[in-house]
């Protein structure tokens, strides 16, 4: 067992309000000693699905807990479900220092989210991510959300948890495809390190470039390192604007083109993970044509993604769809579309002045 890496995140527009994340493995059986230094709930909501429950409901043993077993999949991201957290909540008597806990994906992490930030005006609540995605990604930041038949994530809010508890033991049951869709989120950081602001430095794309055996091999060190090194630069980005008014949008590399990319495709043919890698390409040849960066990092970085064989052939779009596609996304304002394109190594700059052939001809 490696020791617990720990760091914290602050929000300095709540006066210092600040949650650890921890990362360690096979720290779930820790898990009920490590939570009660994190809140005085009294009983325990566990929120998660049916395939996470099946694998790793014996290992999480937290006292006066009740689950809540939700049918896996995107789709269930709704307010049925919302409601039914709610619903188990209020009837079991839940007060508002009581918890919820997200044990499971960024969807099971979106929705109990977003439970726990209106229940009784918010609740304690605690992430246990079990995707990379959700542990380099989506259980930081505080974004919560569920869906509507009028598009994704439409209804939610800002809500920090108390505590993230990730455990790198549990990505070893991950597909060979959720483990790249999160690799696909983790390679986004090596573009953007040095405009998150971040005090330190960990050349991350050298560090994805010379690991790459190791993180496929979920090697425990070089996995606790990469998650640790995600959510720091994360937490960069959220302590300077936690509500996205200004620099958190670099978080969005690759996503202007990768939300075209879901739609198009009714969220059926690519994995989030995959649309983002192949929108990453895309904006770097935008930068390429727009000369922001040279061929050098152009070739290395596409070799990079490629490395990883993240990215699907594409389907053959219609580029003109394409393109008024990116203008629904909820990005484009002002009937601009906005892009994060990289500047420079691990370096990002926000346009809004792309040419309309610019945008088709870095469709590929
Ligand atoms: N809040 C944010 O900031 C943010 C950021 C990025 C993405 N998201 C949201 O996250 C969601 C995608 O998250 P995701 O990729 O984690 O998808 P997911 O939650 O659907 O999980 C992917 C699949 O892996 C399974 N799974 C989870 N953990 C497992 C494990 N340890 N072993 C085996 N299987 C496991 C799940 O049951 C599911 O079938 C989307 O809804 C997206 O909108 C939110
Ligand atoms: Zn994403």
């Amino acid at each position: 067992m490696t020791q617990p890496i720990e760091l914290k995140v602050n929000i300095p527009q709540k006066q210092a309000y600040s949650y650890d994340i921890l990362i360690g493995q096979n720290i779930l059986p820790q898990a009920n000693e490590i939570i009660s230094r994190y809140t005085s709930a009294q009983k325990f909501l566990i929120v998660t699905n049916e395939t996470i429950a099946k694998l790793y409901m014996g290992s999480l043993d937290i006292k006066n807990s009740l689950w809540l077993i939700l049918k896996d999949g995107e789709e269930y991201k709704n307010f049925e479900n919302y409601k039914l957290i709610l619903d188990t909540a209020a009837e079991n008597f839940f007060e508002r220092n009581d918890c919820i806990i997200a044990f499971g994906g960024g969807v099971i992490g979106d929705i109990a989210g977003f439970a726990a930030a209106t229940y009784m005006r918010g609740c304690d609540f605690i992430q246990i991510p079990t995707t990379l995605l959700a542990q380099v990604d989506s259980s930081v930041g505080g974004k919560v959300a569920i869906n509507s038949e009028y598009g994704k994530n439409l209804t939610g809010a800002f809500y920090q948890p108390k505590l993230v508890l990730s455990d790198i033991s549990v990505l070893k049951t991950l597909s060979l495809r959720q483990l790249k869709t999160g690799l696909s989120e983790v390679l986004k950081y090596a573009f953007i390190e040095k405009s998150c602001n971040c005090p330190l430095n960990y050349r991350f794309f050298d560090f994805l470039k010379q690991n790459k055996q190791e993180i496929m091999d979920l090697n425990p060190v070089v996995i606790s390192k990469l998650i640790n090194i995600c959510c720091t630069l994360k937490a960069a980005v959220v302590n300077q604007d936690e509500t996205e008014k200004g620099m958190r949008a670099i978080l969005n590399l690759g996503h202007t083109y990768a939300h075209a990319i879901e739609n198009l495709t009714d969220y059926t043919v690519y994995t989030h993970g995959e649309a983002v890698a192949a929108g990453i390409k895309m904006a770097f040849k935008l930068a390429l044509n727009r000369g922001l960066v040279g061929k050098e990092y152009y070739d290395s970085s596409l070799d990079l993604i490629d490395e990883y064989d993240i990215t699907p052939a594409l389907s053959d779009f219609d580029k003109e769809k394409f393109y008024d596609e990116m203008f629904l996304d909820k990005k484009a304002k002002n009937g601009r579309i906005r892009f994060v394109v990289p500047n420079g190594y691990g370096s990002v700059v926000l346009i809004s002045d792309a040419s309309k052939t610019q945008v088709l001809e870095s469709i590929c």
